[in-house]
């Protein structure tokens, strides 16, 4: 296609044209108007958009919500401004289609920036359109959803758009624990922009694409001398590997907003709203032998805490947080008899599922996200301890632990607390123990819950009898063993009250389903205080 016919067949595919009612020239006549501000060098960027692998706002948003199911605001939103590439340039929609449509019939609030107008740059007009999402999905208690692909900051129109972003931030820190927020990225997200999402509740990362940094690569460079690339800096690897800031990363755009859809149907609309429940599964009947051929019995053997979460969740699904980053410890949205859990769970195959600075962070983040919208947790346990190490105590474990233990102390959503295996010290404290509120706590037979490790506690206790002894390798594989009869197993715990009961663990999806149904009641109140003081 040429001329019109190509504007036209242009502005269908980036969603611009739909068929309208005959008898509605006036209107018809304004959509010609937004038509119209598809010119050449829009043209131009609707095609460099295209070859680099990203798709327009409005094909986005045609993905991501139901068919049909948009309903734009302010579409003929212009910018009010003046200034150089500003002045006489005054397209339509402002660089962001905002508005309102539905993912499996639910109600979401959206927007999308369009970066082939003004690089998705914010200026005030731009902001005001987000800021009208957020409050209207806030109003209707709704998650709200943004896709962003933006040069930053428009630099034309200087403190208002700087205002416009603090405006942003403003109302997703008061929209934080009402509604879900989640922010995908699908291009440029530079400078203050970042902190956005930051703020969201789950950030989604396209490789390639997709890149967040506070400073670009030439900033990088003219102050450090480091050479880096845009990917090095802050693609979607980093950040869903090294930095945690991506919760879930893609390799395209399509697979991306199908798994927001994904993660959509597990969420809650609102903190008073439960998250869409789906046929119950009987799990409170299932036996599941699997379960025990899963996990060596010897504390040491590796075993992928993922077949256990497949084996607890209905039809072996879950929806993994953070898959990339601190994966010693793993994070998951699951159903069990149809409703909705947080599943927390060590992963022995990585640093033997140690807890670490990161897995605390990625943990704790989890466990405030779950009690904020109500979504019961599920914690299961195959600890070794805390990660000891010059590193690890400068790094601030100390501060970083303790984050998780807020999130699980504060945490009034019911609590279900597994222990398979090896729970020792404080890290058994920490993974949601009686002691810190969990509503019922379930261990396997096979497992060792202590203040440490027998060869550990033997060495401490017996240091002198060991040094004095004439067969010390004898004494200590004798004490060694009293030790693990007398305090390594849950009978210990489960007769003081620490346990509430020892189960086959192939019963172990059962005990949970029932546990469950047992606390789907639970109430407890906040205490009452402004708000507690997060070790942060
Ligand atoms: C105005 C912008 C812009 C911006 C891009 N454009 N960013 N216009 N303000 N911030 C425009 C470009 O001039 C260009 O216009 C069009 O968008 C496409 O940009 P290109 O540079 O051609 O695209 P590309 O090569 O893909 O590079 C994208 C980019 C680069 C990496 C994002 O544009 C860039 O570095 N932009 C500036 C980023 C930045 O420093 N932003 C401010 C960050 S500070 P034409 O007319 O040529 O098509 C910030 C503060 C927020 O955001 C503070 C909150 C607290």
């Amino acid at each position: 296609p040429s001329g019109d016919a190509q504007v036209i067949e242009l502005a269908r595919t980036a969603g611009l044209a739909r068929p309208e009612p005959a008898d509605m020239p006036l209107l018809r006549r304004r959509r010609e108007e937004l038509r119209a501000h598809i010119h050449e060098g829009k043209l131009d960027a609707v095609r460099r958009q295209h070859s680099l692998g990203k798709l327009t706002a409005r094909e986005r948003l045609a993905l991501l919500l139901d068919e049909d199911s948009f309903t734009e605001i302010e579409p003929y939103r212009r910018h009010q401004a003046s200034g150089p590439g500003l002045a006489g340039n005054r397209p339509h929609t402002d660089g962001v289609v905002a508005g309102s449509g539905t993912i499996d019939g639910r109600r979401v609030f959206v927007y999308a920036q369009d970066f082939t107008l003004f690089g998705g740059s914010l200026g005030e007009a731009h902001a005001a359109k987000i800021h009208k999402v957020l409050d209207l999905a806030v109003a209707n208690g709704a998650p709200v959803i943004g896709l962003n692909d933006s040069g930053g900051a428009r630099i034309q129109e200087g403190v208002l758009a700087l205002n416009g972003y603090g405006g942003i931030f403003r109302r997703q820190v008061e929209a934080s624990g009402v509604i879900p927020q989640i922010s995908v990225i699908l291009g440029p997200c530079a400078g203050g922009a970042a902190y956005s999402p930051a703020l969201a509740d789950f950030t989604f990362m396209v490789r390639d694409t997709a890149r967040m940094y506070l400073t670009g690569p030439d900033v990088v460079e003219a102050v450090s001398g480091q050479r880096v690339t845009h990917e090095e800096l802050g693609g979607a690897d980093v950040h869903g590997s090294a930095s945690g800031v991506a919760t879930v990363v893609h390799d395209d755009e399509e697979s991306c907003l199908a798994d927001v859809r994904y993660l959509v149907s597990l969420l809650p609309s609102n903190y008073l709203d439960p998250p869409p429940a789906t046929v119950p599964t009987n799990a409170t009947d299932d036996y599941r032998p699997r379960l025990a051929e899963l996990v060596p019995v010897e504390p040491n053997q590796p075993y992928d805490m993922r077949d256990v979460f497949a084996e607890v969740a209905d039809d072996g699904e879950f929806f993994e947080l953070h898959e990339g980053w601190a994966r010693n410890v793993l994070c998951a949205l699951a159903r069990i008899d149809g409703r909705v859990v947080g599943l927390v769970g060590n992963q022995p195959v990585v640093f033997a599922g140690v807890l670490d600075g990161p897995a605390s962070q990625k943990a704790a983040r989890f466990v405030r996200f779950c009690d904020a919208f109500g979504i019961p947790l599920v914690s299961l346990v195959d600890v070794p301890g805390f990660l000891p190490g010059v590193e690890q105590e400068r790094g601030g474990i100390i501060r970083q632990g303790a984050q998780l233990l807020h999130a699980y102390c504060e945490a009034t959503v019911p609590r279900i607390q597994v222990i398979l295996r090896k729970a020792y010290g404080g890290a058994y404290i920490v993974m949601d123990s009686r002691s810190i509120g969990c509503d019922l706590s379930l261990a396997w037979p096979t497992n060792q819950i202590a203040v440490m490790g027998a060869e550990g506690a033997v060495n401490v206790l017996y240091r002198r009898d060991l040094a004095a002894s004439s067969d010390p390798a004898a004494l200590r594989a004798k004490l060694v063993a009293e030790y693990t009869e007398e305090y390594l197993n849950p009978q210990y715990a489960a007769e003081r009250g620490l346990v509430d009961d020892i189960i086959d663990p192939a019963e172990t999806r059962a005990a949970v389903a029932r546990g469950l149904a047992m606390l789907r009641d639970k109430r407890k109140p906040a205490p009452g205080r402004k708000h507690g003081n997060l070790p942060i």
